[in-house]
């Protein structure tokens, strides 16, 4: 029975430290990728401010998701960082999200 509870307590905590993981990264790859002009809002990049995403979050995250990873007016295909996997790219919105949610 210990034994049980153990292996229970290990892979809670896995699963703990890689939700931990994701987000970190979601953060991670805004910083390096996209924080150049949504930190700042160059370009006309809308900024991590909730007024500045209330029409865009009405279009569902999945219009978003596909915006970051194929382009959408002056928002380049992947932030121009053409290495990110798609998945990067989709940690990065979810990151941007819950800043402005
Ligand atoms: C070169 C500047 C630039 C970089 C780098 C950039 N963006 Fe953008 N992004 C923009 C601009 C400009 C818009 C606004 C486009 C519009 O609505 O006219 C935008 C809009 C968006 C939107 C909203 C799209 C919509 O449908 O309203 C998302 C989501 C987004 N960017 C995600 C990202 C992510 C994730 C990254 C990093 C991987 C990133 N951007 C990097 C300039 C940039």
């Amino acid at each position: 029975m210990k034994k049980v509870i153990t292996g229970t307590v290990v892979s809670l905590a896995m699963l703990g430290l890689a939700s931990v993981a994701q987000a970190a990264g979601g953060q991670k790859v805004y910083q390096d990728a996209c924080f150049a002009c949504h930190g700042t809002g160059a370009a006309g990049a809308p900024k991590l401010e909730k007024s500045a995403w209330g029409d865009r979050l009405e279009k569902g995250k999945d219009t978003l998701y596909d915006h970051a990873i194929n382009g959408f007016k002056a928002m380049p295909a992947k932030g121009g960082r053409a290495d990110l996997s798609d998945a990067d790219v989709k940690a990065a919105v979810d990151y941007m999200l819950t800043e402005v949610e």
